[in-house]
Formats: structure tokens, sequence, C-alpha cells
């Protein structure tokens, strides 16, 4: 599998040396023409929202962001030896916001200072120019990104098909799914995405109301900001709903099977896909799958044992630093640690980026309710 993602990105390579450019075609920015009159298609401004946590980005920004390294694998600036599955060194297309709410990051507490002027080392200015300068990339490669995406040969086969993170996203036009990047639709979007510069969110804060939800926030500096959507339905403080509602859509394409794969599990909540081979590293330390590796209905309550008083992983960064779950005691759990943030020992989980923090408060309120198997 490996070395089929290094021929793809070779060719990649290959392909932009020989010039094999192809016109990204027009751009339609926000779906009007200059003297107001309404263009049908996608728009580069169309904003999409991640379902658990509302958060939004520009539908092709969330697209690229979502199948091409989500911050973790591939080409993301985090992913690291074999999570970046082949990826050239540099070719980072990393696109996340470089602030969500201050309840998930302190450093994006209000007032933010300007990133001009001197101000550049603070951690939101860092994680603006990683943005800026990704954008960058994925600009520069664009004509080529669109010819491999369009082909298919990017994202690369089953592998590519394997790592991207599925949970899905909203389009706030009607709240209906944003397609995929395999199909017409999908293509269709990052296509005029790209033609438009790839315009990004830079950040989001907490909606004051919900009448204010992906609508703009106050820019810093020049970038956009655009209030965050819908929280998704909140799961119950139990392990099972807890399980399907974040440990499988959020998890287990790195803590699961190595091997994206088909469930029989009628009640999949993604479809029928199982997620899985995002991280050989992440499956060392924690598996949070089941006997059956076709059907994933046992899947929540054969997990729990994983990690309910389970000692950190010798196979990981958090060896003999930590227990996973310690039942009734949320804050001294290195799980929750983590999804808040403030481990002491390796990344924060997911490494793609926090989830929003009022469903780690119901993971918390689970483990100090006795962290049951129900
Ligand atoms: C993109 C891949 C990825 C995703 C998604 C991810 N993890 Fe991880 N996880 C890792 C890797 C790699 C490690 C080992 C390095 C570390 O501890 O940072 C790890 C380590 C952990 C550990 C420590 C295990 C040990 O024994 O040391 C816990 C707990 C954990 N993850 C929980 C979660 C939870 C809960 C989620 C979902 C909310 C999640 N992870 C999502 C990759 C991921």
């Amino acid at each position: 599998m490996r070395s089929g993602l290094f021929a793809c990105c070779l060719l990649l390579f290959a392909s932009s040396a020989l010039g094999c450019k192809r016109d990204l075609g027009e751009c339609n920015l926000d779906g009007t023409t200059p003297d107001g009159r309404e263009i049908p298609g996608p728009a580069a401004f169309d904003i999409a929202y991640r379902i658990t946590d509302g958060l939004p980005m520009y539908e092709g920004q969330a697209l690229v962001q979502s199948t091409c390294g989500d911050g973790a694998f591939c080409h993301a600036p985090g992913a690291r030896g074999s999570d970046r599955i082949g990826a050239p060194a540099q070719l980072d297309f990393d696109l996340s916001l470089a602030c969500t709410d201050e309840t998930n990051d302190a450093t994006c507490a209000q007032p933010l200072q300007s990133c001009e002027g001197g101000q550049a080392d603070t951690p939101y200015c860092v994680r603006l120019r990683r943005q800026h300068g990704n954008r960058g990339n994925i600009r520069g490669w664009a004509e080529v990104a669109i010819q491999e995406i369009r082909s298919g040969t990017m994202p690369p086969g089953d592998a590519g098909r394997n790592v991207r993170n599925r949970t899905p996203w909203l389009r706030k036009s009607d709240a209906s799914e944003l397609p995929s990047i395999d199909s017409g639709d999908g293509q269709e979007i990052v296509r005029n995405w790209l033609a438009c510069g790839s315009p990004v969110v830079a950040r989001t804060e907490t909606a004051p109301s919900e009448d204010l939800q992906l609508e703009p926030c106050t820019s810093v500096d020049d970038e956009t900001c655009v209030y965050s959507g819908p929280l998704g339905d909140l799961p119950d403080p139990t392990w099972s709903d807890i399980y399907w509602s974040i440990a499988f859509t959020q998890c287990v394409l790195c803590h699961g099977p190595s091997n994206d794969n088909v469930d029989q599990n009628p009640n999949n909540p993604l479809g029928g896909d199982i997620p899985g081979g995002a991280s050989a590293d992440g499956l060392a330390v924690l598996d949070l799958t089941g006997a059956d590796v076709n059907d994933t209905s046992a899947w929540a309550a054969e997990s729990w044992s994983a990690l309910i008083n389970v000692s950190a992983s010798t196979a990981g960064p958090c060896a003999g630093q930590g227990i996973l779950v310690i039942p009734s005691d949320s804050e001294g759990s290195l799980m929750i640690e983590k999804m808040r943030g403030v481990q002491s020992c390796g990344g924060p989980m997911p490494l793609t980026g926090l989830i929003a923090q009022p469903l780690v408060d119901i993971v918390a309120e689970w483990i100090d309710l006795g962290a049951a198997n129900d």
C-alpha cells in the first residue's frame, strides 16, 4: 500500500515537472455577477460546517482539509514518519483554522492581537502563518491538484480512501451533506475554489446567538472569521452513545483497523464505512475496535476494556505516565487530559484538532458517573 502511495506522489511531481497543467476554469466567488445576477453552481465563499461541532470552513477548504491531511496525516505538517504515508516533506496542505473558540484553546481568548507590526510570535499568529504558507502551497499546485483529484490518483487509491477524516460536513445553504471529493459535485466545488485562489476561513468564535451561527465575526487584520455553526445532537453520558457519536467517528480512524473496511452493522453511523488506517502509531497504543473486523455491532461494548483502568501503552510517549480512564475521576484520566489539550505527554486528541468541549464534558460526566459499560 505504501509503495503505491509513494508512486502517486512521484506522479504528482512528474506531472508538474512536465508542465502538464490544465485550465482551472472560471471562478465563481460568491454566487453573483458584479451586476447582481445569480451564478449557478458552487461558490468559493459557500460555507460548510462539521456535523459534530459546527466548525466552519469554506466548502473547498473543508474537502481538501478532510481528505488530504486534516492536521495529522499525509499532507499535514503534524504528520511524521509512517503517518505521512509517502507525502513528500514540505508538501503540506494543512488549512485548519488558526483559532477555534477560547474554551478549546486559551490562546484564542479575546482580544486577539494583530499579527502585523511585530506581534508575530503569538500561538495564533504562528498558526495563521502556517495556514497562509499551506494555502500558498495549494495555490502553487492548484492545476496539478485538480487534475490528480479528477483522475482519481489523489487522494491515492485505497490508502487515500482509508486515511481521510469521514466526519460529515453539512452545507450552510441547506444543511445537506457536503459531497465527497470523489464525486463530480465534490470535484466541481474544489475546482471552483482553486480557481478563485483557495480562500480560507482563518478563525472561528462561538456564535453568541443562533441567528449569528455561520455569519461573519469581527476580523483581526483582514483574515476571515466565521461564527461556529450548530452543534450536532449531544450524546447521553453512556459509553455506547459516546462510542457511536465520538469514538467511532473521531478516533477509530487512527485507533482502529489498519484498513478502511465495509461494515455489516446496519446501524453504522458512517453509512456502512469503517474508518481506519490513518495512523499505525495510534493503533499501536490504543485499539478501540472489537473482535469482528467486518461487523461493528459489538465494538462499543468490546472496546470499553481497552480504556478502563488501563495504563498508557509502553509503545507510546505516555508510557508510565497515566491511566487512560479512571472510573469516577475524569480529571485524573489521561484520555480527558488529551481531549482537553492539557496532557503532559504526547499530543492532544484527536490529533486532528480538539472536538467541541461540550462533547468532552459529556465524556467526563460518563467517567465521573463510574464509566460503566452501558
Ligand atoms: C489522526 C490520528 C489520531 C486520531 C484521530 C486520534 N488519535 Fe489518539 N493517538 C494518536 C497517536 C499517534 C497516539 C500516540 C501518541 C500520543 O500519545 O500523542 C495517540 C494516543 C492516544 C491516547 C494515549 C494512549 C496511550 O496508551 O498512550 C489516547 C487516550 C488517545 N489517543 C485517545 C484518542 C481519542 C479519545 C480520540 C478521539 C476523540 C483520538 N485519540 C483520536 C493518533 C490519533
